[in-house]
């Protein structure tokens, strides 16, 4: 059987035409576009068969990226698999942010710590961006950190992977200047709710996902240990869900206000939370270094 006769079979809505494209073009090893140019290739049956058996899990709802083991961010090809988190198309919206933050102030030899690296999306394309920035991943899940790497060297970049929380910076006594942190945000008490939402969701590791004290816990954890930092950092970028603003405002400024500003930015039903550090505290920081002679 012929592509193009294999594709008429397949009598399906026109929204799942796309996946069942990109599913096809990964079981025959060609890009979409190569299959589509060429509709007179042909189909074994063990590819055929193999299509079934993915399409089937495809319908249950089971993520497309999983299925061919890949999903692009920024331009650029990540592994996936189960044990992360799929990139999300939101999360490009942070990654340009920290990009023109680091061109506008001209910080490119920055230390950049990226907080739940997952599949390493985020450190990956800063360090490709921002060659001369060092670019650190930091994850709590050995399984993810293995993806990261594998992303890392997939795109031919030098990001250092740590397994931890952002308290293993401190062991190594790292202390970037800049933090990204797409960490887990969803509400743990409304799990049902976000699967009835989206039963895709279901097949993405839970630690990925949920976090506690309304989906913030993780990020309250995150900052209340980089407040005790020996240098702070100078600019934290977060990811939040955009209905968590109010909340997060609140609790993120009685962490760190008097040190940081905050800004709030929305972006497609997300919200990209800025602190940057107050000039206050940086001319604090100034006097003390030239009273102790630095
Ligand atoms: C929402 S996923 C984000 C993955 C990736 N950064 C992205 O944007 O696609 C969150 C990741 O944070 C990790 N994680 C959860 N809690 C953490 C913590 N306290 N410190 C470090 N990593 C954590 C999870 O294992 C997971 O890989």
């Amino acid at each position: 059987m012929t592509v193009n006769q294999f594709l008429k079979t397949l009598d399906l809505p026109q929204q799942l035409r796309l996946d069942q494209e990109i599913l096809l073009a990964h079981i025959l090893h060609h890009p979409r576009e190569h299959i589509f140019a060429h509709p007179e290739i042909k189909l074994s049956k063990t590819q055929v068969s193999k299509f079934r058996r993915l399409w089937k899990k495809r319908l249950k709802n089971y993520p497309l990226a999983y299925l061919t083991g890949q999903k692009e961010f920024f331009g650029l090809d990540f592994h996936v698999n189960n044990n992360v988190l799929i990139p999300r198309p939101e999360t490009e919206f942070m990654v340009e942010e920290i990009i023109g933050y680091v061109e506008k102030s001209a910080r490119g030899k920055s230390i950049i710590a990226d907080i739940g690296t997952g599949s390493g999306c985020i450190a990956v394309v800063l360090k490709k961006k921002l060659p001369a920035a060092q670019v650190i991943g930091l994850d709590v899940s050995a399984a993810a950190l293995k993806i990261a790497r594998k992303n890392s060297q997939k795109n031919k970049t030098a990001v250092e992977f740590y397994r931890g929380d952002v308290a293993a910076l401190a062991k190594k006594k790292i202390l970037p200047d800049i933090i990204a942190a797409n960490l887990p945000y969803l509400d743990k008490d409304k799990k049902r709710f976000f699967y009835h939402n989206c039963p895709a969701l279901k097949y993405e590791p839970d630690s990925a996902l949920f976090a506690n004290k309304n989906g913030l816990g993780d990020y309250i954890s995150l900052l209340e240990k980089l407040m005790v930092f020996r240098k702070l950092p100078t600019a934290i970028f977060l990811e939040i869900g955009s209905k968590q603003i109010k909340l997060a405002r609140r609790i993120f400024l009685r962490i760190c206000g008097d040190k940081y500003d905050l800004k709030v930015i929305n972006y497609k039903g997300t919200a990209l939370i800025r602190l940057i550090i107050s000039y206050r505290i940086v001319s604090i920081k100034k006097k003390q270094a030239r009273w102790l002679g630095h």
